[in-house]
């Protein structure tokens, strides 16, 4: 995997957002993630189409996870949060824009679909992903098998306390979520995952200079033959450099 550090976390937007453009301009399939971290990059790549006519219209896009159990007009689901921060102010047709369905009553049969659908559009060419300080990409917390699929999982409790930061209190964050797994996030062309701040520090060691293991589903990148890691001062300042 490729290391980048950047000073600040809106450098780190600018930087992941060099790698994410020609694959906007190719009409590419996007891989979006949601979080607090890929803001900078969404907020650079909306000011890209804004002020130098990068189009998104021949994109699609599909997202990593979704809450179980919340309405898509919740404005905490992820449905929303993608639109709110990102999709609705670039061109791309809002259709084109897929998410897992958290109210699904059949959470086998959507999780298979949504396999069928990302496949059917010929795979995810480039994945932005964050990581959790506990070492999940996505929402597979640790230990997940380094080959899951799309799934429904119980989020662990210290992503529910890192999550409540979005919600009125914890009790309302959802326990459950589904996800794409390890090895459906493996399969995308290109991964561009991003970390800033101090609270990341632990998990980027581990996921670059740790073992490949479920314990941090996020080591597997190491195992990915086209990451790029793009890291603040912050969340690198642990690794051995
Ligand atoms: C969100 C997702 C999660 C987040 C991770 C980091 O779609 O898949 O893995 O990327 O929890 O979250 P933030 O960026 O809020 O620190």
């Amino acid at each position: 995997m490729e290391i980048i550090v950047r000073p600040t976390a809106e450098e780190v937007g600018v930087s992941a957002a060099d790698i994410i453009e020609p694959f906007v301009r190719s009409g590419a399939t996007l891989g979006l993630a949601t979080g607090s971290t890929p803001t900078p990059t969404y907020m650079e790549l909306i000011r890209r189409h804004r002020e130098e006519g990068l189009s998104f219209a021949q994109c699609d896009a599909f997202l990593l996870d979704e809450y179980v159990g919340l309405e898509r007009s919740d404005e905490q689901s992820y449905y929303a949060t993608i639109r709110r921060e990102f999709t609705s102010h670039v061109d791309i047709d809002d259709a084109k824009v897929q998410s897992l369905d958290g109210l699904s009553a059949d959470t086998e049969a959507e999780t298979r679909s949504y396999e069928q659908r990302i496949a059917a559009a010929g795979g995810v060419d480039v994945q932005i992903l964050g990581v959790g300080a506990n070492g999940h990409i996505a929402f597979n917390e640790p230990p997940s098998a380094l080959d899951s699929r799309t799934r429904e999982i119980n989020l662990h409790p210290t992503t529910v306390a890192d999550n409540a930061r979005f919600f009125d209190n914890e009790d309302q964050v959802p326990r459950k979520a589904l996800t794409q797994g390890v090895g459906t996030i493996m399969e995308a062309h290109t991964i561009v995952l991003i970390a800033t701040g101090p609270n990341k520090a632990d998990a980027v060691k581990a996921l670059v200079e740790g073992p490949v293991s479920p314990g941090c589903p996020a080591s597997v990148l190491q195992n990915h033959p086209r990451t790029t890691v793009i890291l603040d001062d912050d969340a690198a300042a642990k690794l051995n450099r």
